[in-house]
């Protein structure tokens, strides 16, 4: 069977799954439950500074199997009160990355200082939300911001930080560089894809934030593109995001160049029994191909022959 624990910017996992942030972890039981489950990792729902109510409903609009546009407008109950939540999951033994959202890079590091205190494996830095003003893509679009933020942040504790990079961006491989200069241990990527959904009934459109964010299947070949590009440009490892939900796109994005992958739509859809079915389903695939190590896949479509 082959060999699905991963090793990269100072973590230790006993597979590449981890649960994306937003989609199912926002209390410290479902925490636990995608780690029972067999997830790798799980992220934390993005915190911010105070707590926020997030948007009015329609939040979420849902396209049979192949995507779901949502915008919660980052809803949360902010880092006073989120602490406990991430206790009850480290309590059921789960390994937990905490996910931040700030709006300038001072506010990022004394959020991601409070988060470190919860004794979080890493931190990931939400710099690509395409839907919250003032936060996400507004703050991680430009190379100078995402270079002063991660420095900001890796100035400030000692856990790995991960920078989370938007594929809303004609450069991704630039921002995940400037990460890179600011001295990230890992690049995240891809957040969700700027999109649009119309009720023709109602002239207007169907989430009533009017604009939000793609995921699922139908963005997993930009994800791809994104991780490609990536790879070519830093020497940082890659956690590749968006439409994995079975071994083989996990293997996809690994070949791309992504040393573990996050999961959030198909844990939407499917439940968090997916995070049983993925590694089982990778084993496999590796095993079929001749991979005594999933590591050993990573980058391997980069390798000319
Ligand atoms: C309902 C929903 C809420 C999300 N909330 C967050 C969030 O709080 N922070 C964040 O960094 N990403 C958030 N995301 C983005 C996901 O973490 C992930 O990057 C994206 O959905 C692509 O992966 P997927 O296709 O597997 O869902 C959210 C996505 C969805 C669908």
């Amino acid at each position: 069977m082959a060999d699905l624990s991963v090793r990269f910017a100072g973590l230790s996992l006993r597979n590449p799954f981890l649960l994306a942030s937003g989609v199912w972890g926002e209390s410290g039981d479902s925490l636990a439950g995608a780690w029972a489950a067999g997830a790798g990792g799980v992220i934390t729902k993005s915190i911010g500074a105070v707590p926020r109510a997030g948007y009015p409903n329609p939040t979420i609009e849902t396209y049979e199997r192949w995507g779901l546009l949502n915008a919660m407008g980052l809803p949360n109950p902010g880092i006073g009160e989120y602490p406990r939540e991430i206790e009850v999951a480290q309590r059921a033994g789960a390994l937990v990355i905490g996910s931040v959202f700030a709006g300038d890079a001072t506010e990022f590091a004394r959020l991601a200082r409070r988060m470190a205190a919860t004794g979080v494996i890493a931190i990931e830095l939400n710099l690509s939300c395409p839907h919250a003003e003032g936060f996400g893509t507004e703050v991680g679009s430009e190379p100078e911001d995402v270079e002063k933020i991660v420095r900001a942040v890796v100035a400030e504790v000692r856990v790995p930080v991960i920078a989370k990079i938007t594929p809303n961006t004609s450069d991704p491989a630039g921002l995940a560089s400037a990460a890179e200069a600011g001295g990230a241990a890992a690049v995240s990527a891809i957040n969700t894809v700027r999109a649009l959904a119309i009720d023709v009934h109602l002239r207007r459109p169907v989430l009533a934030h009017g604009l939000g964010g793609l995921s699922g299947a139908a963005i997993k070949p930009i994800g791809l593109a994104c991780i490609w590009q990536i790879y070519e440009a830093v020497s940082i490892p890659i956690i590749g995001i968006g439409g994995i939900g079975s071994g083989q796109d996990a293997l996809e994005y690994a070949m791309a160049g992504a040393r573990a992958v996050e999961v959030g739509t198909a844990v939407a859809f499917d439940g968090i029994s997916v995070f049983a079915r993925l590694p089982r389903e990778l084993a496999g695939l590796l095993d079929e191909l001749g991979f005594a190590r999933f590591e050993d896949a990573v980058g391997a479509a980069h390798t000319r022959v």
